[in-house]
């Protein structure tokens, strides 16, 4: 089945939230306007309804997060969704237990809101196969494949800053290859339509294939930050990578990682954004994750905002 056929039901309605590809510019627009204006509205810190009043949502985290899954909590509570945090190693699946058994064994409970981030890149799709007709897939993180909700928030993000896309150079640098984050934005970004869009990092942290059209590569990034209006910084996934290709943490910093210095290059009022969790003074300088042109805290609160948008439309 295709991504968009798996994601949106016979009736043209939403059903579960897997990727970006699958999803149509319209419906993207859609979930930014609803986040905005339920962040414009303090919703996401002071809810004035409970739309999601009766829902039972079930966080199945089988990676570490703080801020995603803390959000998808605050943001279902505050929809006055029921939740429950399902540790893995608390669930059957340790006795030997299918992902497909546990889900179906929830499913017989009630639960009908799944947001699910899993070491697998198809982990949501093999369930999405299977899942009952009252059934509601998230994706959380997938492997190295896909953070659709990220790229979104991110989206956001970067237009309360920068309203035109279109007139935006942005600089995502560091271990691209591995990045969840990386795949879904940069996906996000070529369907919304982003001025010009910059992927650095060291040779063996960039995609494979690099021709993709409308994209810069390079492993040089004080060459790519001048005029660059948004600069993305991303952790190095070294519990992704064989330890023959680990990069040494000062060599990095000197060459990848966001600096005041080497921010003095890009445009003065340019944003500095990173998904977290930061690993500082290897991808970012202190004083520039915690300076005046960052925006990563920003990011986190409308994380909140964004996934209450797309807990509603999906169970309501
Ligand atoms: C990221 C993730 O887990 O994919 N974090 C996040 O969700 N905010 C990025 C990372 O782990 O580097």
């Amino acid at each position: 089945m295709n991504q968009s056929d798996l994601q949106i039901d016979a009736s043209g309605k939403l059903k579960h939230f897997l990727t970006i590809e699958g999803l149509s510019v319209d419906t993207l627009e859609a979930l930014l306007a609803d986040a905005q204006d339920i962040y414009d509205k303090r919703q996401h810190i002071k809810p004035t309804s409970t739309p999601c009043q009766g829902q039972t949502i079930a966080n199945l985290f089988f990676e570490t997060s703080t801020r995603t899954r803390t959000s998808f909590e605050l943001a279902a509570k505050r929809l006055g969704a029921t939740v429950l945090n399902l540790m893995p190693s608390d669930l059957s699946i340790k006795k030997g237990e299918s992902l497909a058994d546990t889900l179906r064994t929830l499913e017989a409970m009630g639960c009908n809101g799944y947001v699910v981030r899993h070491s697998d890149n198809y982990a949501l799709e093999n369930l999405a196969e299977i899942a009952a007709p009252t059934t509601h897939l998230i994706n959380a993180g997938a492997g190295t494949r896909a953070h659709p909700t990220q790229a979104l928030l991110d989206v956001m993000t970067i237009r309360q800053s920068k309203p035109n896309l279109a007139e935006q150079k942005i600089v995502i640098v560091g271990d691209v290859l591995h990045s969840r984050v990386a795949n879904s934005l940069i996906t996000l970004l070529q369907k919304l339509g982003v001025g010009e869009l910059h992927l650095v990092g060291p040779d063996h942290l960039l995609p494979e294939v690099r021709h993709q059209s409308g994209i810069h590569y390079s492993n040089n990034l004080v060459k790519s930050l001048p005029e660059a209006d948004i600069i993305i910084t991303l952790r190095i996934q070294f519990e992704r990578m064989k330890s023959a290709t680990m990069p040494n943490k000062t060599d990095y910093f000197k060459q990848y990682g966001l600096t005041k210095h080497k921010l003095e290059i890009a445009n003065p009022n340019a944003i500095v954004m990173h998904p977290g969790p930061m690993n500082r003074n290897v991808e970012i300088a202190d004083d520039v994750a915690d300076g005046p042109q960052s925006v990563i805290l920003q990011q986190i609160q409308n994380g909140v905002a964004m996934r209450m948008a797309i807990l509603k439309k999906l169970l309501t």
